[in-house]
């Protein structure tokens, strides 16, 4: 096994790498999100935490929007398009420029949520959802999708322990949500060489380590040059100071 030694800037361009987590109200992305970032941080990757609706300043600005309802009377249509909007942006500032640095980037959530939200409830036609997703999207697909899967009580429960107020689509019916899961399982299983689904009721430390398997497995095995090292502070600074705003273990800032 090799591992990814850290490289002197100079040697040949790294290749980043795109993991997206999908899933339900209360499926534990967040956590895992973070334990992720974690053990990548010891491995000496550097990584860029963003998420969607979001990830860029105008994207976040439109996540505000969308999930304070205040696009929904526009029909659910015009709300793919704007989620697709965001996603434009937050690849176009964020996720690709990263990638191209060779960053690791995971993204707490991504198109299978517009797929899954959007689409698997019935409320938007699947043509408009694939035009969308290639519009957005296009080449840029994850290399890596986990699906942390719980049931949807189990998950609605965990998500109103969080004491959080209900954003618009939280406060969805349950066979929403039943809608919701279906699909992330249904885009898992036909596209298994991007997909891994997690049972998400397991202990946080279970799924931490089935997650770090399957990230070491795809990425971290080979003599790859894969992931740019972590710099040393004060390195670079001028071209960090270029980027857009991010946090090294947390969400982009809005
Ligand atoms: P967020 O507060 O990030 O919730 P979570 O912790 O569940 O990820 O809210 C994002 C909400 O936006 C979530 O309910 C799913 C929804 N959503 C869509 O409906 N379509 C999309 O394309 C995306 C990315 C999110």
């Amino acid at each position: 096994m090799a591992p990814a030694m850290p490289q002197s800037q100079e040697s040949a361009p790294a290749k980043g790498r795109f993991i997206t987590f999908e899933g339900g109200e209360g499926s534990g992305k967040s956590t895992q999100v973070q334990r992720l970032l974690s053990k990548l941080a010891a491995r000496g990757i550097e990584t860029v935490a963003t998420r969607e609706p979001g990830g860029s300043p105008e994207a976040e600005r439109l996540r505000r929007l969308l999930l304070s309802g205040a696009i929904a009377p526009l029909g659910a249509d015009a709300e793919a398009i704007v989620f697709a909007a965001a996603r434009i942006d937050h690849l176009d500032k964020t996720i690709r420029p990263a990638l191209e640095e060779g960053c690791f980037v995971i993204c707490d959530r991504f198109i299978d949520s517009t797929r899954a939200y959007q689409g698997a409830t019935g409320k938007v036609d699947a043509s408009l959802i694939a035009d969308l997703e290639k519009v957005a999207a296009g080449e840029t697909m994850p290399d890596l999708t986990i699906v942390l899967d719980v049931p949807v009580d189990i998950g609605l429960e965990r998500a109103r322990g969080r004491g959080e107020g209900a954003d618009r689509f939280e406060q969805e019916q349950k066979a929403f949500h039943e809608a919701v899961r279906q699909s992330f399982l249904e885009t898992a299983k036909s596209e298994p060489q991007r997909c891994i689904v997690i049972d998400a009721t397991q202990p946080a430390e279970k799924i931490e380590q089935q997650i770090w398997r399957a990230v070491e497995k795809r990425f971290l095995k080979g003599d790859e040059d894969v992931g740019k090292p972590r710099r040393k502070a004060g390195a670079s600074a001028a071209k960090a100071a270029k980027r857009p705003p991010r946090k090294k273990s947390g969400k982009i800032a809005p």
